[in-house]
């Protein structure tokens, strides 16, 4: 973390940071960790969801838009956690939560069934290489999930700037009984996301944008599911944390025992990032070489 996202870690880490019972890792959500979200937030509101906050560009705009939701965030990348607080702050946005854990575990764990009223997936992770397909965000699993966690008629809202992921999650979601795409299609633009830094890095790279909009059916989703491979500690180069907590954490906090990571767990975490920074670079340098009318247009393109 530089200077200021560690100031801003410090001063704002008990306004906005829940803290939660920890499996065996430091980004990891016990299977039997609760959250009270009506005092989290002191009071009760529609709950909704954004998974992958990155800096908070789109949470803090979207927060803002609906101050009548309890907006829960998770993130595991605690640069972007202490950049979202400062953005948070410096908007003035009070009706979010951040969670530094991961998601899939901490959607299981820290949410009862048909309780979140919308759920935001901007952007994930591509993991482009197909034997790492299976450390994507989507999959058969976390859709199941998903859709025992939204409550009927809840709405999960994804977009990526991939096609092949994009085409992934088209079929990952059509195949789960408990979610019904809103559109039958590609789904337009969802007016009220910003364009994010990934978004624009995807745009100047000449990639089309998708959007995506399921709704959760009042299906047999097995409610309480909360499978083991939900709950099980990502493998190392999975996890995504990189520094250490420089906050203390809240009083009371239990913990379980804690594996420590490897030197090489955290070594792989760094490098994947800066690989995939990397390459959003390149391809940012070689899309400016590219005549402009070789770019395609990207449908449903919102320019800043
Ligand atoms: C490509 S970035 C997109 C950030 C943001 N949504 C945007 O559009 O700017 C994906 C983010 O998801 C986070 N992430 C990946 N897997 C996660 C998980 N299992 N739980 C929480 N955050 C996760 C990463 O740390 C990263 O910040």
């Amino acid at each position: 973390m530089n200077p200021s996202q560690e100031h801003a870690w410090t001063a704002l880490h008990d306004c906005y940071i829940v803290d939660v019972r920890r499996g065996d890792r430091e980004t990891s959500v016990a299977s039997d960790a609760r959250v009270d979200w009506t005092a989290a937030f002191g009071r009760t509101a529609p709950l909704f969801v954004e998974i992958g906050t990155g800096t908070g560009e789109a949470l803090a705009a979207l927060a803002a838009r609906h101050e009548d939701a309890n907006v829960v965030a998770f993130e595991v990348f605690e640069p972007g956690v202490a950049s979202t607080l400062s953005r948070l702050a410096r908007e003035n946005v009070t009706n979010v939560r951040i969670v530094v854990a991961d998601a899939v575990q901490g959607l299981a764990a820290l949410f009862e069934p048909r309780s979140i009223t919308e759920l935001w997936t901007f952007f994930p992770d591509p993991w482009h290489k197909k034997r790492h397909h299976k450390r994507r965000l989507v999959n058969a699993e976390f859709a199941r999930l998903v859709a025992s966690r939204l409550i009927v008629s809840g709405r999960w809202r994804l977009a990526t700037d991939w096609t092949d992921y994009a085409d992934w999650i088209r079929d990952v979601c059509d195949a789960e009984p408990g979610l019904r795409n809103e559109h039958d299609d590609w789904a337009p633009r969802f007016e009220e996301r910003p364009v994010t830094k990934f978004e624009q890095r995807g745009l100047a790279a000449g990639r089309r944008i998708y959007d995506l909009s399921y709704v959760a059916a009042d299906s047999d989703v097995p409610l309480d599911e909360r499978p083991a491979a939900l709950t099980r500690p990502l493998a190392d180069g999975e996890q995504r944390a990189t520094a250490e907590r420089r906050a203390p954490l809240v009083a009371n906090q239990q913990r379980e025992p804690q594996i420590p990571r490897t030197a090489e767990a955290s070594h792989n975490s760094a490098e994947q990032h800066a690989a995939e920074e990397r390459q959003l670079a390149q391809e940012a340098q070689e899309a400016k070489k590219r005549p402009q009318n070789l770019v395609p247009p990207a449908e449903g393109r919102h320019l800043p």
